[in-house]
């Protein structure tokens, strides 16, 4: 069964490409102007992405109106407003679905393009549906059958979009399984000055055993955070200082150096953080903060 979903999803590639990259302009250049909108539908307040918190409501409110209409209840008020807060529920689903899709790229963007597509086809099913319960009682089978068929896409569209996260790690933590040890460890900055020192005010790659690190010295302070961004494992290192963040090149991501809080999306999550010392013997050690 999987190689069968396997197969007919990537049969899918020749079409979901181009409209993916299509889509992808549209969506950004919507997107670009209302960051703190983004942020919002993103979820960076709640530190989880929101679509993921919105997608179960219509699904589940949805499924009801199949037992409603076998009980023969497709014209009943209840149905109605069933479908209608299931419609609505999709749409906020949307909402937060569209903010995600607006930085996504590779794979997971055309796997989204799917995901979209469906949904949106389930979507115009359900509206018919619903307008079909508001004309006379002939117009139900109708109805039915276009809800039915609506859930049917619903559930393949999730089907993709579970691929999206589970499969491809699509606005997953890219430290989900990153370990909290705080052991200090020797620290290898890429680059020193000609007295040894971290170069000051600007962003210098580190590393500290198997972890990279972008380092960044203020004084005697050295500020590091793990170079590799939580959201899809941009270089920060690559990245440029604005205040007193360092901003991911790939989807501009901000991270607060002194303790690695997201301060701007995509991301959702925190930068893990790192504390900074002097040995004795004048090179430089560090461990991740609590
Ligand atoms: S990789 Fe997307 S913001 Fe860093």
């Amino acid at each position: 069964m999987d190689r069968l979903f396997g197969r007919l999803i990537a049969a899918q590639s020749r079409w979901v490409r181009p409209f993916g990259e299509f889509n992808h302009r549209w969506v950004h250049a919507l997107f670009g102007p209302i960051p703190t909108i983004r942020d919002l539908l993103n979820g960076r307040w709640l530190g989880h992405p929101l679509h993921a918190v919105l997608t179960d409501a219509p699904i589940g409110i949805l499924f009801l109106v199949i037992p409603f209409d076998l009980a023969g209840q497709a014209e009943a008020p209840a149905t109605r407003a069933i479908l209608g807060i299931g419609i609505l529920t999709m749409l906020a689903a949307a909402a937060a679905g569209l903010a995600d899709y607006s930085d996504t790229d590779g794979t997971a963007r055309e796997r989204a393009t799917l995901h979209g597509t469906l949904m949106v086809g389930s979507l115009v099913l359900y509206v018919v549906s619903f307008l079909l319960r508001l004309g006379s009682s002939p117009a139900s089978t109708a109805a039915i059958a276009f809800s039915v068929l609506g859930f049917l896409v619903i559930a393949a569209g999730a089907y993709v979009g579970g691929d999206v996260v589970y499969v491809l790690g699509n606005m997953v933590s890219r430290h989900a399984f990153r370990g909290a040890g705080t052991k200090w460890l020797a620290l290898e900055p890429a680059e020193t000055d000609a007295d040894g020192n971290i170069p000051e005010g600007t962003l210098v790659k580190g590393r500290l055993g198997s972890n990279a690190l972008v380092l960044v010295r203020q004084g005697e302070t050295v500020l590091a955070l793990h170079d590799q961004c939580a959201h899809a494992s941009g270089p920060l290192s690559d990245g440029t200082l604005e205040g007193d963040c360092v901003v991911c090149p790939f989807h501009a991501s901000r991270f607060r150096l002194t303790d690695g809080r997201v301060r701007r999306g995509p991301s959702v999550y925190d930068q893990p953080a790192y504390e900074v010392r002097r040995t004795e013997a004048g090179g430089w050690e560090a461990r991740r903060r609590p």
